[in-house]
């Protein structure tokens, strides 16, 4: 049995990352306003998500999670919406086609707006100000105004994530999937870039793939399935009185969900032990995911692994690395044994965006492509080392054509950042390039395939 568990606990632990509101009555106004407004997810979706990836735990599916690393109010748009759903669609047509596997498609869409950070202030010549944390909670604007955590933010974060998901409840559901679609998407996009060549096998074979489909009557028309997907939100659980205000008792169970969306994470930085945001994430029956990066010891891991999914349900648990290229062969393997050695059934999943982070001479902040894929090159090795399934892949991106990381068969160049650059927080892959990452990581996992399929070197997955 779980300890007792109350959604309003977690204020009694230690509360890393969270902004200190001004007025104590206004904040309170904010939470009892949320606490009022209707659930954005319904325990049943969150159930089934788990479900899903249980199958990935169980080597059966494939987990894409990506999308912006920031939300803002100043990006929201149906284009924007629409162009990351579309990227993260033909993205999953890619994966399905490689590795035969169903795609568990989850958008860090419709609610990620809240940010960790490295200091609490920044320092821009001699003015100190509070660092932002996202559009949920302040301004990016450098004033002493903007930078002034302000609760009715949360309202506002919550009409846009309640808008945001209506629209990918559309698209999902009413024929903008249509496989058919998509893949004619894929094909028109690489008819105008120089890097398609490489990929026009893949293409065409998916391509062929579909056209001996409908020749066997298997259309969107006569299988409806082939015009909708499932598509599910995550965002990191960090803003506490937001998620608190919309976590809900299902009226089924009596069991507690967190409304804000489908699969909830913690952070690297607040997954440590007595953390207030592993207290509140343990009694919600929402998948979670975990951010693993060099400073999590194995036996701290199994800790919380233990206090987060104590049942040891396969699918409540994702376990996101994030290393940097350099490290993650050194540091995964620890982990991954000791996850075996006691049984918890887990996601691996490679988040190759948060260890790759450089400073461009110009001072951006990029993300070198290299960079992002020998991360993604060293966690299958690992994985396939290890015998565990490499389950899935969360990455920071966007359907717009910007330049935040540098590379990809687009080059861009650190002298091009400057162009395009408007993430509200870390440097996203563009539409090419995550489409790129896809047609390369196509390849890893249908090596990793035929290798389970030939039984040399076969995965045992747990
Ligand atoms: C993120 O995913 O945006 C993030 C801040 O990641 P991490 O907790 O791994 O640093
Ligand atoms: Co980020």
């Amino acid at each position: 049995m779980t300890k007792q568990w109350n959604p309003e606990d977690w204020r009694k632990a230690v509360a890393r990352q969270m902004p200190t509101y001004p007025d104590a009555a206004a904040l309170a106004q904010a939470e009892k306003t949320l606490a009022n407004f209707p659930p954005l997810v319904f325990a049943g979706e969150a159930r089934a998500l788990e479900v899903d990836l249980a199958r990935v735990a169980a080597g059966e599916a494939f987990l894409l999670q990506g999308g912006d690393c920031a939300e803002s109010f100043a990006e929201f748009h149906p284009n924007n919406i629409r162009d990351t759903f579309r990227v993260l669609l033909q993205m999953a047509v890619v994966l399905t086609f490689a590795s035969k596997l169903p795609v568990v498609k989850v958008g860090r869409m419709a609610g990620q707006f809240a940010k960790p950070r490295s200091a609490d202030t920044e320092t821009v010549g001699d003015v100190t100000l509070p660092a932002y944390r996202g559009d949920n909670v302040n301004d990016i604007a450098f004033t002493p105004e903007g930078r002034a955590p302000d609760p009715q933010r949360m309202v506002q974060a919550y009409n846009q994530s309640a808008a945001t998901l209506n629209l990918l409840r559309a698209f999902s559901g009413g024929g903008y999937a249509n496989l058919h679609q998509v893949h004619a998407w894929t094909l028109d996009f690489m008819g105008r870039s120089p890097w398609s060549k490489q990929y026009a096998d893949i293409a065409a074979r998916i391509g062929e793939a579909l056209d001996f489909m409908a020749a066997c009557g298997i259309s969107p028309e006569s299988v409806p399935q082939l015009q909708a997907t499932s598509f599910y939100t995550s965002h990191e659980a960090l803003l506490l009185p937001y998620e608190q205000a919309l976590t809900r008792q299902d009226s089924l169970t009596g069991q507690w969900v967190d409304t804000s969306a489908h699969m909830l994470w913690i952070g690297d930085r607040t997954r440590f032990a007595g953390s207030a945001h592993v207290e509140f994430l343990r009694g919600v029956l929402n998948p979670l995911g975990m951010k693993c990066g060099p400073s999590l010891e194995p036996e701290a891991l199994l800790r919380l692994l233990d206090t987060l999914n104590p049942a040891r349900t396969p699918g409540r648990i994702t376990l996101i690395t994030r290393y940097g290229h350099d490290k993650i062969e050194g540091g995964m393997p620890a982990l991954v044994r000791a996850v075996k050695a006691e049984d918890h059934p887990v996601v691996w999943s490679c988040d190759p965006m948060h260890g790759n982070v450089v400073k461009a001479a110009n001072g951006y902040k990029t993300r070198p492509f290299e960079r992002i894929l020998a991360e993604v090159r060293g966690f299958f090795a690992v994985c396939r080392a290890e015998g565990v399934h490499g389950g899935g892949i969360h990455i920071e991106m966007t359907g717009q054509n910007v330049t935040e990381c540098t590379g990809g068969a687009v080059a861009v160049s650190e002298q091009n950042l400057a162009d395009r650059y408007h993430t509200h927080c870390d440097p996203r892959l563009n539409a090419a390039q995550s489409l790129e990452l896809a047609f390369l990581l196509a390849d890893m996992l249908n090596r990793e395939m035929q290798q389970r399929r030939s039984g040399a070197g076969a995965a045992k997955v747990a």
